[in-house]
């Protein structure tokens, strides 16, 4: 595969991350069965445009087999949202359509019906920002949550991202709005637990 110069390589097996009561780690295969219960959800269904294929056990396996070789290609960054008080699988966090030549990415999220209002979304979503920013060396986070998502946009407004002047929804289309975070826009109040997973 064509790698960029500054494309980093990621090393997803070793991709640990920790703070304020969550993990970020690699999906493995024995995440299937509660993943694939998690991603039922109609509301996952509708606003996470996941591929039909991911919501059956082969798709879905597949596709955790393929997280590996996206990091290692660069091209993307999909954690498990694990809660480490009971040890559950609970959420996906993931960076998409990383340009290490632009040094931005975009930012996904999904949190299990029965963990959400807690916080969780908020803080996978600063814990993997802080990291991109941090760690990746990236500049720009993307989001484009449909308009009508009410939950996403207000989690994604909680001091994490914001709209620009004169943008609208790119990714998603009319229906969605356009938000972004920048290091400076990052308020962050302690440092992750990490290991470092870069060759
Ligand atoms: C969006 C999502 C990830 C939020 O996860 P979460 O862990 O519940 O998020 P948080 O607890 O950090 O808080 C989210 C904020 O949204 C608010 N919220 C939750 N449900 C809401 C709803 N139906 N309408 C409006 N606001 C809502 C919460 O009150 C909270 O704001 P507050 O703390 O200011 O009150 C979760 O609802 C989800 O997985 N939705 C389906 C998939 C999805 O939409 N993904 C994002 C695609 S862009």
């Amino acid at each position: 595969m064509w790698r960029c110069a500054e494309t980093p390589r990621l090393r997803y097996r070793r991709i640990a991350l920790e703070r304020d009561g969550i993990a970020l780690r690699p999906f493995s295969t024995g995440d299937l069965p509660r993943l694939l219960a998690i991603v039922q959800a109609p509301d996952i269904v509708r606003f996470s445009h996941l591929p039909s294929a991911w919501r059956t056990e082969e798709g879905a396996l597949a596709y955790i087999r393929s997280l590996p070789r996206l990091a290692s290609g660069g091209q993307k960054v999909d954690l498990a949202i694990e809660a480490l008080r009971t040890g559950l699988l609970v959420g996906r966090v993931a960076l998409r359509n990383i340009s290490w030549r632009r040094r931005g990415a975009g930012v996904a999220t999904w949190v299990a019906p029965e963990a959400r209002g807690h916080g969780i979304g908020t803080k996978a979503l600063r814990l993997i920002s802080d990291w991109a920013f941090s760690e990746l060396g990236l500049l720009r986070l993307e989001a484009d949550p449909d308009r009508d998502n009410f939950a996403s946009r207000r989690m994604l407004g909680r001091r994490l991202f914001r709209r620009e002047n004169g943008r609208s929804g790119r990714g998603g289309g009319p229906d969605s709005c356009h938000v972004c975070a920048y290091p400076r826009t990052l308020h962050v109040t302690s440092s992750p637990r990490r290991i470092l997973t870069l060759a």
